[in-house]
């Protein structure tokens, strides 16, 4: 079975969305396999732009399956949501399954994100998750007896669980911040109800039909959510999220066995950002940062936050191109630098006067990298026309090829704007490969 996967390799809004839009023509099922409600992802087409969450980015592709897996933690509000405004712009969602056992975010995770998010998690840095509930519902989920799955809301004893759950969680709630916290279990009844009552008709064991696909040879894509770096085994823990964002996270996810998925796509930006707390050796807080946050529209999809901006850290892409076994690179948001003189690659980081070009493994010791830059030059030229590799400035092919080797993958596509037809590819694509 040809199963391809698009995954970040950086902090989070690589363009995946994007990425996988353009590319759903050449499969029969695109996958969201991990994270939630936290992702962001925009796909924009002429003058329509579509923000998803939730809903994989094959959605416009009317003859696509777009499935939601047991690894991703769902949020029936927003899906129904994302349902509304894709009907408004004229999108018709039907070609869509969730699964059954996928665990659902409700209020109490919520709440508990809000209050979790206040404390210090190392020096005097809090996560600054989204607040969607994601860290949360994914401890309730490892955890068991306070979980509920999707499958469950569908159950007789629905009403219940949500009885049992509650009482509990409003003792924990209560004692984490010292304030008198309250549930109605007959308000998130009738509204979980409703929810459920609407996306009946999607709900179903994507594993067996996932299965089914393998065995019939279709064509899978997997749309990761999130980046590398915020993979909650082998990013910067603790400032990530709570699933395995990079390529590794995959087949537990989805339920796909790794060995039917032979392509990995990773997907970085020309420079990096970071939303949320944490080290970011490169990071510009100053004209330059503020200049690629302009440029870039550099400003969170689901909060809206700035993001923080820096120079792209070959380091840290490395390490997550290895980490994901990314066979590809996408090279998207090329045209953001296109105004600078001169542009830093991050090769190498300074630590306790150490040369390192392996990415430390704890969070102080990637506080304390000192990035040691090579400087590239520029090519001051406006490359959003630009549709064919070969046609891009001398200095901007010099780049996308210098970031393949550095990172040690080559570059097979590249993106100079957020339109479809912005992008080039260096070799045409097949499903399979
Ligand atoms: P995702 O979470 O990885 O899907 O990325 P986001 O959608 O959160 O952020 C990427 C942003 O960059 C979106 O606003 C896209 O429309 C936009 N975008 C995608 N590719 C390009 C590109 O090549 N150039 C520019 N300037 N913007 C792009
Ligand atoms: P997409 O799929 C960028 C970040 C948050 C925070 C950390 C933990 O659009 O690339 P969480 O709510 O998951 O517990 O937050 O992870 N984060 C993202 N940053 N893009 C995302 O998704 C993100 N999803 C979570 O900002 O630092
Ligand atoms: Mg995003």
């Amino acid at each position: 079975m040809p199963g391809t996967c698009v995954v970040g390799l950086q902090w989070g809004d690589e363009a995946k969305g994007k990425l996988v839009d353009l590319l759903t023509a050449n499969f029969d099922t695109v996958v969201r396999y991990q994270g939630g409600a936290n992702a962001g992802h925009t796909v924009v087409v002429g003058d329509n732009t579509y923000k998803l969450h939730h809903i994989p980015s094959g959605i416009l592709n009317p003859n696509v399956l777009n499935v939601i897996t047991p690894g991703v933690v769902l949020n029936p509000p927003t899906i129904l949501k994302e349902i509304d405004s894709l009907a408004q712009q004229g999108i018709e969602v039907k070609n869509f399954k969730i699964s059954d056992r996928a665990h659902v975010v409700m209020p109490w995770h919520i709440e508990e994100d809000r209050i979790l998010n206040q404390a210090f998690v190392s020096g005097s840095e809090n996560i600054g998750t989204t607040l969607r509930g994601i860290g949360p519902c994914y401890r309730d989920k490892v955890g068991r007896t306070m979980a509920l799955r999707f499958g469950d809301l569908f159950r007789p004893d629905f009403k219940d669980k949500i009885q049992r759950i509650a009482t509990a969680k409003e003792q924990i709630l209560s004692s984490l911040n010292g304030q008198p916290f309250s549930l109605s279990v007959d308000e998130i009844y009738s509204e979980f109800a409703g929810y459920a009552n609407r996306l009946k008709p999607f709900v179903d064991d994507t594993t067996a039909i996932l299965l089914n696909q393998v065995d019939q040879d279709k064509r899978i894509l997997f749309e990761g959510a999130q980046g590398a770096l915020l993979d909650i085994d082998h990013g910067t823990f603790p400032f990530v999220t709570s699933s395995n964002s990079s390529g590794v996270g995959v087949s537990a996810g989805s339920g796909v066995p790794a060995r039917f998925i032979n392509r990995i796509i990773g997907v970085i930006k020309a420079y990096a950002t970071r939303v949320g707390g944490g080290p970011f050796p490169t990071e510009q807080e100053n004209e330059i940062g503020q200049h690629i946050r302009d440029l870039g529209n550099e400003y969170g999809t689901t909060t809206g936050r700035p993001r923080r901006c820096g120079w792209f850290d070959a380091v840290a892409a490395r390490y997550t191109a290895r980490l994901s076994g990314v066979d590809m690179l996408s090279l998207m948001m090329l045209d953001v630098l296109s105004e600078l003189p001169a542009i830093q690659v991050c090769v190498a980081y300074e630590i306790d006067g150490k040369r390192v070009t392996d990415f430390p493994s704890h969070v102080d010791d990637l506080r304390n990298a000192k990035p040691i830059y090579e400087e590239l030059p520029g090519w001051q030229q406006d490359v959003t026309q630009v549709d064919r590799y070969e046609d891009l400035p001398e200095n901007a092919q010099k780049y996308v090829q210098r970031i393949g080797q550095i990172v040690g993958r080559p570059v097979g596509i590249v993106s100079v704007g957020p339109d479809r037809k912005q992008t080039m590819f260096l070799e045409p694509f097949h499903a399979s490969c």
